[in-house]
């Protein structure tokens, strides 16, 4: 076997996504304690960055790296490498949120036990869909009065469409949350342990095994009970449906407590698949191939004056990076100087030495690198899947000085190539319109344009419920629709259309009058 294809069948890269306090920080610290990562719960960096107000968040981003250092994370376990890519949540949800998406093999999904599905959680889990994205879920919180998992299950697969197969179920619940039974190894584990450490835990073979109706009186005679109905059920664990994105393996348990983390860690590092071949435009990329190629999904910007620099995330798809490396742009046709770029560690982050299939460097520049651009060693390959999506939030920007006109339109056109923001420009009048999925990207873009581009602005509501790119079959039915809807008609920072609906009944309707155009929510890049 190649070396390359060795450490790419290593690698596990995901991201979890979740609906804000589920608890996605605290999955995250426990898997890097699992992992080896960190000694002692509570001690991530910037756990609670995401939860600061806009101004403390700037703060945050001056003293350098605090959101930088949580976006990868590596670590090895079981044989494996693991990198997990942070999805900001909070306030910082952002288009970051869902093209981190894009850039990942598989993804982890934590539900809380009471809340049970919720809103960004299906939001999430449709970009998952675009590509069919592997998930396994974790039920969180057990150790509260929640749901009946029976019911979680059900909601799971009903509203997000998906067949659910519990891989562990809990032994009682809230205050008599005893630990889980693992359906697959027939065995149970029982947890006391330490809510900072990674500690012993007692495992029991067997379902039916002597002393545990004794034990654990009616709430093991529930779980049996329970254990029954899914067996009639049938829903056995099939791996190719679970890498199919048909299929989602259910784990329970309780984070905060390290209850149900490991068998979790377990599952995943064994069934989420190793680096996936990429689509480019004219050729699929095996990670196996010698050759270095990826692409850029995310972009972070230095807030602190004195770096000017920017992070672009290149996720490695193909070959081997190593250091000193220039790689080749395709969009610019020629290699960008990388002087030093970063793999990013647990606690700290690290210069790189050689990343492979499934790893995340950052390159530094100076606004050379935009969202989606592919990287080789020369060959021109444009990988595809890394699209805009359409945002769910509008402003109208407003110049205070209106000479400073031609420095906001550098900078809108600079930050919507970084994915900051996306820029719409009114077929029909001189009105910009700023869209965005996560209110904090308005924020970063006010106070990037001033401190950048010395220019001042306010942003203002403006009528629209949503934007769609705008497609037909031919340019002449395009042409007519746009000459019929002029009023509601934007082009976006590359020059492609989009239609600007002012509300969804206004979307449907035209929809409806024009089945000869279709609406689209995503984009791909470029
Ligand atoms: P998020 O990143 O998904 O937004 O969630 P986060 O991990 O920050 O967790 C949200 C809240 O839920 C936190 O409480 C956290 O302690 C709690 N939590 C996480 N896992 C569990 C669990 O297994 N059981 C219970 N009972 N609670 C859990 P908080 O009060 O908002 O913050 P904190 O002050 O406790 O840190």
């Amino acid at each position: 076997m190649s070396a390359v294809l060795e450490q790419a069948q290593k690698r596990r890269t995901f991201a979890i996504i979740s609906h804000p306090d589920a608890g996605k920080t605290t999955l995250t610290e426990k898997l890097l304690l699992f992992g080896g990562a960190i000694q002692l719960a509570g001690t991530v960096k910037g756990r609670k960055a995401s939860r600061h107000a806009t101004s403390d968040w700037m703060a945050l981003e001056q003293q350098r790296g605090i959101s930088i250092t949580t976006s990868v994370m590596q670590f090895p376990y079981n044989g494996k490498i693991v990198n997990l890519l942070d999805t900001p949540g909070h306030e910082d949800f952002s288009e970051d949120t869902y093209r981190t998406l894009t850039a990942v093999d598989s993804a982890l999904m934590v539900i809380d036990a009471a809340k049970g599905v919720e809103a960004r959680t299906i939001k999430l889990m449709e970009v998952c869909r675009l590509r069919d994205t592997p998930i396994i879920t974790f039920i969180n919180k057990l150790d509260r009065e929640g749901q009946a998992p029976l019911n979680l299950l059900d909601e799971v697969e009903k509203v997000l469409n998906i067949q659910c197969t519990p891989i562990t179920w809990p032994l009682g619940m809230g205050r008599d949350f005893k630990g889980v039974y693992h359906l697959l190894e027939d065995r149970f584990y029982l947890y006391t342990g330490d809510k900072h450490r990674v500690s012993e835990i007692e495992t029991i073979d067997g379902l039916h095994a002597p002393g545990l109706a004794e034990r654990f009186g009616a709430v093991y005679q529930t779980l049996l009970d329970e254990i029954e109905l899914l067996q009639m059920a049938g829903t056995d664990f099939d791996l190719e449906k679970y890498r199919a994105g048909k299929l989602t393996p259910v784990f329970m348990g309780s984070a905060i407590n390290n209850f149900g983390v490991r068998e979790l860690l377990n599952g995943f590092t064994d069934w989420a698949p190793s680096p996936l071949p990429r689509a480019t435009e004219t050729r699929e990329v095996q990670p196996s191939e010698e050759k270095f190629t990826g692409f850029v999904f995310k972009i972070q910007a230095n807030m602190d004056p004195k770096h000017r620099d920017r992070v672009a995330f290149l996720r490695v798809c193909s070959g081997v990076y190593r250091r000193g490396m220039n790689p080749y742009s395709v969009r610019l046709g020629q290699g960008v100087r990388v002087s030093n770029a970063l793999i990013f560690m647990a606690a700290d982050r690290e210069s790189v030495e050689e990343a492979y299939p499934g790893d995340i460097i950052g390159l530094h520049n100076h606004g050379t690198i935009a969202i989606g651009d592919s990287f080789s060693e020369g060959e021109t390959l444009r990988f595809t899947g890394i699209p805009n999506f359409a945002p769910d939030l509008f402003r109208r920007v407003v110049l205070k000085d209106p000479l400073k006109a031609k420095q906001l339109n550098k900078g809108l056109d600079q930050l919507s190539e970084e994915g900051a923001t996306q820029v719409y420009r009114p077929l029909t009048n001189n009105d910009i319109v700023l869209g965005a999925v996560g209110t904090l990207q308005f924020d970063v873009v006010q106070f990037r344009l001033r401190d950048e581009y010395g220019v001042e602005s306010v942003f203002e509501p403006v009528q629209v419920y949503c934007a769609r790119w705008l497609q037909a079959d031919d340019e002449r039915t395009l042409k007519a629709f746009v000459d019929k809807n002029e009023l509601r008609i934007a082009k976006d920072h590359y020059g492609d259309l989009v239609y600007l609906a002012s509300s969804s009944v206004n979307l449907s309707m035209t929809r409806e009058r024009h089945p000869e155009v279709r609406f689209l929510d995503t984009k791909e890049h470029g």
